[in-house]
């Protein structure tokens, strides 16, 4: 059930004006970003592996998901968010949920992201940075509603209620 996540996407886009504003720069960032990509990728594996709990999450696979990580940060500057792109940072929330990993980890290292896109790119004009912040926070939101999304099916599983039924009870109207 990705629908709830997938509205909440589109809306962000369309409050955001992301499509008109930020995703035609974001191509022209991919080469001064990804200059900096082994610099980021290792201060965020370092920093997860200064951490008792993710240290052990990531123990044995660092290279593979340094590998990974960078794929995924190239393909935030490849300039088209459709349903395509929806769907495969979706199954990435997915993968983290399946890993157990707590949705906190993700949240500082998004934070850690910011901050990192922020240095390198306010060297440049204030709308490069802008347009990266948009597309890290289009992200986030998707991961972090697979994670709402999994809490909500657990919920639902739990109690024999309806998941609709649940979302209407803790939505605000
Ligand atoms: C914004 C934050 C993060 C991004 C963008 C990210 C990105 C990714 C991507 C693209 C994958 C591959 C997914 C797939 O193949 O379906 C992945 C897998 C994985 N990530 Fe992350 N990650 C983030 C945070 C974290 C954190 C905080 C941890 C650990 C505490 C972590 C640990 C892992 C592990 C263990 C896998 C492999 C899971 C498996 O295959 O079972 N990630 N990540």
């Amino acid at each position: 059930m990705a629908q709830a996540t997938k509205e909440s996407f589109e809306k962000a886009k369309a409050f955001n004006k992301f499509d008109e504003i930020y995703a035609p720069v974001l191509p022209g960032l991919k080469d001064i970003v990804m200059k900096h990509q082994d610099a980021i990728t290792d201060a965020f594996y370092g920093a997860l592996s200064n951490d008792p709990i993710a240290a052990k999450i990531v123990a044995g696979r660092v290279d593979q998901l340094k590998a990974t990580h960078k794929v995924w940060m190239e393909e935030l500057f490849n300039g088209t968010y459709g349903d395509a792109y929806f769907d495969r940072r979706y199954k990435i929330g997915e993968t983290h949920v399946k890993a157990k990993i707590a949705p906190y980890f993700v949240e500082v290292i998004t934070s850690f992201l910011r901050r990192a896109f922020a240095e390198i790119l306010i060297k440049e004009d204030p709308a490069a940075l802008q347009a990266a912040l948009a597309i890290l926070d289009l992200d986030a939101l998707i991961i972090v509603g697979a994670y709402h999304e999994d809490r909500m099916r657990r919920m639902s599983e739990v109690t024999g209620m309806n998941q609709k039924l649940l979302e209407t009870l803790m939505s605000f109207g």
